[in-house]
C-alpha cells in the first residue's frame, strides 16, 4: 500500500461506546455472558456492522460467528483477524471488543483505500473466550481446534447445571457440535489484536505490542468437603472446617506460584463458594476455582504439584476429603515468525514504536495456533488494567493498532 490509511477512528470509538451499552449490568460496567440476553444483543449488533460494510457473515453451531472479505483469488484459505465480545461480570469495555471492532475497522480502511485483497480477509467473533459461565476459557476457539470435543462441550454445565446443548439451540445455533471443527488449513494465518492487559508499553511509551508466545493457563477445580454443624455448639477441637482448609490452600498456591523463581509464574483463586453459606454455620463443602498460568508449562505444571501436594498434606492434618479435577491444562503457543516480520514491517510504515513481548492473558490465538499460524497485536492499556470497569485505552492507541493491523492483512492478504 502506498497510501496511509485513513482511521476514522470516531466512527471505531462510537460503536465501541454502543457495544459497551449492551451490558447485563449498569453502565459503565459491562458483563456479557455467553448466550445470555446482552450477548445476543450484542452478537446482533456487530453482525450488522458487519454486513453494512458488505461481509458476508455466517455462525457455526456453538455460535462462532464469521465475516468474509472475498479475495481476488477464491481458492486460497483466507486470512483471519478477530477476538471475542464476551465479558466477564464487571469488566470493561476494551477487552476482546477492540479485536473485534477494532479487525472490522481495518477492513472497512481497506476497502476505502481501494484495496484489495488476493486472499480473502475473514473477521472471526469467538464464542466465550471467557470462562465465566461453563468455567472453560476459549470454548469456541477450543472447539474448532478439537482441544475440547463434542462430547466434552455437551458435559459442561453451568452454575444452575444448565448444559450446552439447550442453551445453543434457544440462542438458534443449529447443525452438529462435530462440524465446528476446522481443519488446519481452513485459515492461511490469523492475527488478533488485543489490548495488552500488563502495564509494560504504557510504562515504557510504546504503541504496540508484537506477541511471540501465549501463556499457558491451567485451572483446577478444588472441592473440599469437611463437616458442618453449629458455629456455637461444636467446639474448636475436632471441627472439620472446609473453608480453614480452603484457606490455607488458598495461601498454598500464592505462595507455590511466588517461589517459582519466574516473574511469568501467576495463581489465583477467582472463586470460593462456600456450603452452607450461614454466618451461625460451620462450612462443611468448599468449591475453589482457581487460575495458574506460565508462559513455561513445565514450571506451570509444578506449580500444580504443589497445589495437590497441599491438598493431600491438609486432608490428612484436618481430616477433610478433597477432589481436585483440572478442568484445563493447555500447553503454551509460540507465534509465527513471518506474521511478526509482517506487524514488525507494517509498525515501521505505520511510524508506530514496537516491542516484542509475550501474553501472560490467554486468548483465542492459544487454540488457533493449533490450526494455523497466529501472532497477536498488542496495544497499551491504561495502568495494565483489565477485566475491570475503568479499562481504558486511549483513541490514539486504539488508532495505532488498527493502523499497524491493516497494513498487517493487507500484506498477509497480498
Ligand atoms: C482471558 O480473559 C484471560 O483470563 O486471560
Ligand atoms: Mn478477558
Ligand atoms: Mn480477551
Amino acid at each position: 500500500m502506498s497510501n496511509k490509511p485513513k482511521l476514522t477512528i470516531d466512527g471505531l470509538l462510537a460503536e465501541l461506546a454502543t457495544l459497551a451499552k449492551i451490558s447485563e449490568a449498569e453502565p459503565p460496567v459491562v458483563t456479557r455472558v455467553v448466550f445470555s440476553d446482552a450477548d445476543l444483543r450484542a452478537r446482533a449488533y456487530v453482525k450488522s456492522l458487519c454486513v453494512e460494510a458488505g461481509l458476508a457473515v455466517h455462525e457455526d453451531a456453538i455460535g462462532n460467528t464469521f465475516a468474509r472479505w472475498q479475495g481476488s483469488d477464491g481458492e486460497l484459505a483466507p486470512v483471519g483477524t478477530g477476538s471475542h465480545i464476551d465479558a466477564i461480570p464487571n469488566a470493561g469495555l476494551y477487552d476482546g471488543c477492540v479485536g473485534v471492532l477494532g479487525g472490522l475497522e481495518a477492513i472497512r480502511v481497506l476497502k476505502k483505500l481501494g484495496f484489495r485483497p488476493r486472499r480473502s480477509i475473514e473477521l472471526v467473533i469467538f464464542t466465550a473466550e471467557e470462562p465465566t459461565r461453563f468455567g472453560i476459557g476459549c470454548l469456541g476457539s477450543r472447539m474448532m481446534a478439537r482441544v475440547l470435543s463434542p462430547e466434552q462441550a455437551l458435559a459442561l454445565r453451568d452454575k444452575e447445571g444448565r448444559g450446552i446443548e439447550k442453551l445453543r439451540t434457544q440462542c438458534g445455533f443449529e447443525g452438529t457440535l462435530e462440524s465446528v471443527e476446522l481443519p488446519a488449513g481452513r485459515f492461511h494465518q490469523f492475527v488478533e489484536m488485543h489490548i495488552e492487559q500488563g502495564p509494560l508499553l504504557e510504562q515504557e511509551g510504546i504503541d504496540i505490542g508484537l506477541v511471540t508466545a501465549i501463556a499457558a493457563p491451567a485451572s483446577l477445580r478444588v472441592v473440599i468437603e469437611g463437616e458442618g454443624g453449629h458455629a456455637g455448639g461444636k467446639l474448636m477441637p475436632g471441627r472439620k472446617d472446609a473453608l480453614a482448609a480452603a484457606a490455607e490452600l488458598i495461601l498454598a498456591l500464592e505462595e507455590a506460584a511466588k517461589s517459582s523463581g519466574a516473574i511469568d509464574t501467576v495463581a489465583t483463586v477467582g472463586v470460593c463458594d462456600v456450603f452452607p453459606g450461614a454466618v451461625n454455620s460451620i462450612p462443611s463443602r468448599v468449591r475453589l476455582e482457581t487460575d495458574i498460568r506460565d508462559i513455561d508449562g513445565a514450571r506451570r505444571d509444578r506449580v500444580i504439584d504443589a497445589l495437590k501436594t497441599a491438598c493431600t498434606d491438609v486432608a490428612s492434618r484436618r481430616g477433610v476429603a478433597i477432589r481436585i479435577d483440572v478442568v484445563n491444562a493447555d500447553p503454551p503457543a509460540t507465534c509465527d515468525p513471518a506474521i511478526l516480520a509482517a506487524m514488525e514491517t507494517s509498525a515501521t510504515e505505520a511510524g508506530r514504536s514496537y516491542r516484542r513481548m509475550v501474553s501472560r492473558a490467554y486468548h483465542d490465538s492459544l487454540f488457533m495456533a493449533r490450526i494455523a499460524p497466529v501472532a497477536m497485536l498488542f496495544i497499551p492499556c491504561r495502568g495494565g488494567v483489565s477485566h475491570r470497569p475503568d479499562e481504558y485505552a486511549s483513541p490514539e492507541w486504539i488508532g495505532g493498532g488498527v493502523h499497524v493491523l491493516a497494513r498487517t492483512l493487507a500484506r498477509l492478504a497480498s
